[in-house]
């Protein structure tokens, strides 16, 4: 019998971010809530290790980052709820697929080369070997749909020319052909300091990103703070042109309101953005303290938090084993 499957991940690198959470998790939330999928949601924690990362530190942001599941809306007994390292299956696919991508392939990626900068040779073989990684953790369920940001398209690009690859080598029809799902508002939301750049958890600039950890005034001084230009909101898309910055602040605004950039623009045509960051921070501190209020009340009992995700390493099982026992015996071993 097919089942349809919708896998995702992040990472616990740091706390999550606005960013994380309009253009990934509140997606995942609609997968759930619609039901017509099975769905698997993953804490990438052999992903998180490939720059370095404290033990201590890194226990805490896993269990952070799993209330941080719980308290968006994922219910653990509709979805499963996952640690990476805590289902072997993931790093053993993950060396099979080592070993069928090109170390031409992983050359291309953007974000290895943008994360490993310029002293590749100083990264560590797991951040150049990571898009591998990832393509297990989604073909080790044969997930067909995978909702990411616009950041990781690349990537399930890739995943499609391992399972193609793995398929066409074996002469077997045995992974799918995996959609990536980049669709809505916040597909991709900037840095507050740099609008060219992409928010992320692992920026060191603290200022450049909202937590979902963030107190109404860390929100408010941030967006305050936020990088804009002088001149007021345009009436429309088009006056954004050129202005990544305004742009970024305005798209934040439609994707917390769940409205569109159209529709704030037309509300808030001449509007100086002293004034329009006032609103923004309101319109987030609204939208996101219910949600940080709940992960703060959650993480009180962090043995909690690891039965979830140990009845997820269980359920997960049942499907990752079979499969990893059927690509086993495709290869010969
Ligand atoms: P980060 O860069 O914050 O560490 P991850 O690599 O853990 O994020 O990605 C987790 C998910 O969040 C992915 O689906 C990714 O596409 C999405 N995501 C990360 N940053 C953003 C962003 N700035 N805008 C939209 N989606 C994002
Ligand atoms: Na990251």
């Amino acid at each position: 019998k097919f089942t349809p499957r919708v896998f995702s991940g992040i990472q616990p690198s740091g706390s999550l971010t606005l960013g994380n959470y309009l253009g990934a998790m509140t997606k995942f939330v609609d997968w759930q809530n619609r039901g017509t999928h099975e769905t698997i949601f993953c804490m990438v924690d052999l992903h998180a290790i490939t720059v370095p990362q404290a033990p201590d530190t890194l226990r805490h942001n896993t269990r952070e980052l799993c209330a941080g599941f719980l308290a968006s809306g994922i219910d653990p007994e509709k979805s499963i709820l996952i640690n990476q390292s805590r289902v072997p299956e993931h790093a053993q696919l993950g060396w099979i697929f080592n070993c069928v991508a090109r170390m031409g392939w992983m050359g291309r990626m953007t974000q290895w080369k943008d994360k490993s900068g310029k002293n590749a040779e100083a990264a560590s073989l797991g951040l150049f070997a990571y898009p591998a990684l990832m393509a297990a953790d989604i073909l080790l369920y044969k997930s067909t749909h995978v909702p990411v940001g616009e950041d990781q398209k690349q990537h399930i690009e890739l995943t499609r020319d391992i399972a193609a690859k793995f398929n066409h080598d074996y002469d077997v029809d045995f992974f799918p052909m995996t959609a990536p799902v980049i669709e809505g508002a916040a597909t991709r939301i900037m840095s507050l300091k740099d609008g060219t750049k992409k928010m992320s958890k692992s920026d060191p600039v603290e200022a450049s990103r909202i937590n979902l950890t963030d107190d109404a005034d860390a929100i408010a001084k941030k967006f305050k703070k936020a990088k804009t230009d002088p001149d007021p909101l345009p009436g429309t898309p088009e006056g954004l042109e050129g202005r990544p910055d305004a742009r970024n602040l305005v798209n934040i605004y439609a994707a917390l309101a769940e409205t569109s950039v159209a529709d704030v623009l037309a509300a808030n045509e001449g509007k100086m953005f002293g004034y329009f960051k006032q609103d923004l921070a309101d319109l987030a501190v609204s939208k996101l303290s219910p949600v940080s209020t709940e992960m703060a009340r959650l993480m009180k009992d962090p043995a909690e938090i690891d039965r979830v995700l140990a009845r997820g390493s269980e359920r997960a099982r049942e499907i990752s084993v079979p499969v990893l026992e059927q690509v086993y015996d495709i290869i010969g071993m």
